[in-house]
């Protein structure tokens, strides 16, 4: 195996690259694989197009990255391969769409670090997906803001995006009752340092922050809504339309993302979430 000749080309300022000249179905190199961390850490989401992979090959090159999380307790997941989570929509309102904006399973005490995105069956036009740093948001902010927010922690809370789905689904209550038990609100700092670029960055977002502590809830209401906002300013997003095959890689300890809703076909992804370590300011 030689070291592959990767062609990183960024797309925005903030974030974003595409990584060309790598070919997942055959196993990587160790200087490849370093190649493609150090070009993620960089531009914290990067997409590799047209990568002909069923999910075991998915899964072995997730596996580079580390431990690969358990399944998920709400989404469906691949036959045989539980760790490869479904995101499925059938173009319906009832579909389950991931149109808020969110980091992957912030309502875990140790939330994925990696998330890997694999475009199954995508519509022809719509179902893009948009990532939006946490770093440049916190970048921006006045010393006096940021300081209010600097050492905070807020509670993260699986109720917050399931509870009510899953209330009405499968199982009802005592389905629920068994995922809250396994996921009670969690807390994370509000202000998170990366462990491997020592880069600080805002770590809230709509889905899944519930309240910052030692804040009356009209103050910790509007502080989040004002640092989400922020956030999801288009100065530090990218949108990104599938093609099929196409594979993303984001950072989870540094972006949000959302997949819009905007589209009337069948849209089938295969993600693989990576464990990530307990956040600290
Ligand atoms: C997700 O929210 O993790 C999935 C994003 C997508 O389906 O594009």
């Amino acid at each position: 195996m030689t070291r592959a000749n990767l062609e990183i080309r960024p797309l925005t300022p903030t974030l974003g690259a595409e990584i060309h000249g790598v070919d997942l179905s055959h196993e990587l190199d160790d200087e490849t694989f370093a190649d493609i961390k150090q070009a993620l850490l960089d531009h914290l989401v990067v997409f590799l197009p047209d990568q002909r992979i069923g999910p075991a090959e998915q899964l072995d090159f997730a596996r580079r990255f580390g431990a690969i999380e358990p399944p998920h307790p709400y989404f469906g997941v691949v036959e045989d391969q539980p760790e490869v989570t479904v995101i499925e929509q059938d173009g319906t309102p009832d579909s389950d769409y991931n149109d808020a904006w969110h980091t992957d399973v912030t309502f875990r005490a140790e939330p994925a670090m990696a998330s890997i995105l694999h475009a199954q069956i995508v519509p022809s036009s719509g179902g893009d997906t948009l990532w939006s740093s946490l770093y440049g948001p916190y970048e921006a902010l006045s010393p006096s803001i940021r300081d209010m927010i600097e050492d905070k922690v807020a509670t993260h809370d699986y109720y917050n995006s399931f509870g009510e789905t899953v209330l009405k689904g499968p199982g009802g209550l005592e389905k629920l009752l068994d995922d809250v038990r396994r996921f009670p609100p969690v807390e994370h700092p509000v202000v998170r340092t990366h462990p491997e670029t020592g880069r600080k960055g805002l770590f809230v977002n709509r889905v899944f922050t519930h309240r910052i502590k030692g804040m009356s809830w009209v103050e910790s209401d509007h502080i989040l809504r004002m640092l989400c906002e922020i956030a999801e300013h288009p100065n530090y997003q990218i949108r990104w339309h599938w093609r099929p095959y196409d594979l993303a890689i984001w950072d989870n300890r540094c972006t949000m993302h959302l997949a819009t809703s905007d589209f009337t076909g069948h849209r089938l992804m295969h993600r693989i979430t990576v464990l990530g370590d307990r956040p600290y300011h």
